[in-house]
């Protein structure tokens, strides 16, 4: 067991956590909210968020330990979607092997109706729950760094502790370990699940059981008949396909759900929008080119990033949002926040 080492002091009326060796000092902010400390503490990025509430884990999700966690999903995808255990040994962590048999096919057709009801494209929802969105670490809990973590903590931030029955619906949920922490930390909340890999779906539908959470609705259709306070996609909205090949389109697919969010409500996202120029070429379900509001962008070759982000944005605020994240944003009344891995986090 870690020793604590940072305790609350007091000095001239200001309130510090104080290192006990080091006698270095982290200074309160915003209500207790913040710790900040060093020559960058006025940047959000900067700060160290004091949670309300613990964030989920293993433990408090399923009654067990990173190893445990591990034999629950073998379990799963054994049983239940039919792998043998040495697949599932082999593919469960970062990069899966069994994955190599789906890019030719894929980089040929761009056929997201294929794709999406292959049962191996269900380890790829896999590695990108636990190493991509949750990044879920040995000792149990999702990296500070992960999109999660930074959802979790801006819909505190945000004020969803305080709703009464807060909605949130997380889009292209895969095999929805972003759902159930969701549902974890704001057991006030309703969260819609919704996906389309059938395989993930079993996995999401086997982990919520042993998880006993209740207060998860899993969406039967695209649509959700709700009024919305809030909606999340992580790793989503990139994987939308129009009627042209290779060319995606989170718009108009995604204008169902902005259009069921309530006047002052949030969108939260976090996407690789580049992962599809990475030199490996073993990304699934991305287009190599994009269309938001009938225009057209493509990445240039001699440029790092594609523009996808600011394009998508751009959208959003035609659409009435305002970003909420950042130091220049609207930020929550006076404490302005932002995450090292994002989520990017709108108002409505
Ligand atoms: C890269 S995964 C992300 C999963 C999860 N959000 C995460 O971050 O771990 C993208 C997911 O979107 C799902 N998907 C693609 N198109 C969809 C659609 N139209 N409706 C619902 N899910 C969709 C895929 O099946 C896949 O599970």
């Amino acid at each position: 067991m870690s020793v604590q080492k940072w305790f609350d002091v007091t000095i001239k009326g200001v309130d510090y956590k104080q290192h006990t060796d080091t006698k270095a000092l982290r200074r309160y902010d915003s209500n207790k909210k913040y710790l900040l400390h060093g020559p960058k503490a006025t940047d959000p990025i900067f700060r160290i968020m004091i949670n309300n509430k613990p964030i989920p884990n293993y433990n408090s999700l399923f009654n067990t330990d990173y190893d445990g966690f591990i034999k629950i999903l073998e379990n799963i995808y054994v049983n239940d979607l039919g792998f043998t255990q040495d697949q599932f040994l082999k593919n469960y962590k970062k990069n899966p092997p069994i994955l190599e048999s789906l890019y030719p096919q894929w980089y040929k057709t761009r056929d997201c109706g294929w794709l999406y009801n292959t049962k191996e494209y269900s380890l790829e929802t896999l590695n990108c729950s636990l190493y991509v969105t949750c990044q879920l670490e040995k000792s149990g809990i999702p990296s500070k760094f992960s999109s999660l973590i930074g959802a979790l903590n801006s819909l505190e931030l945000l004020g969803y502790d305080q709703k009464e029955n807060p909605k949130i619906l997380d889009l292209c949920s895969g095999m929805g370990i972003s759902s159930l922490m969701i549902a974890k930390r704001f057991p006030n909340a309703t969260v819609y699940y919704n996906e389309l890999n059938p395989s993930s779906k079993k996995v999401f539908k086997e982990l919520l059981k042993i998880s006993g959470i209740k207060n998860i609705v899993v969406l039967k259709s695209e649509e959700v008949d709700e009024d919305l306070d809030c909606v999340v996609g992580f790793e989503a909205v990139e994987h939308i396909p129009t009627s042209k090949f290779n060319v995606g389109s989170p718009y108009p697919w995604l204008d169902k759900f902005l259009n069921q969010i309530k006047e002052g409500g949030h969108f939260i996202y976090k996407t690789m929008w580049n992962s599809e120029f990475n030199d490996k070429h073993d990304t699934l379900g991305h287009f190599e080119e994009y269309e938001f509001d009938n225009v057209s962008y493509k990445k240039d070759p001699n440029k790092k990033n594609a523009p996808f982000h600011k394009a998508f944005e751009k959208s959003l605020f035609r659409r009435g949002y305002q970003r909420v994240d950042g130091a220049q944003s609207l930020g929550n009344g006076k404490v302005k926040f932002s995450f090292r891995s994002g989520p990017y986090v709108y108002q409505k």
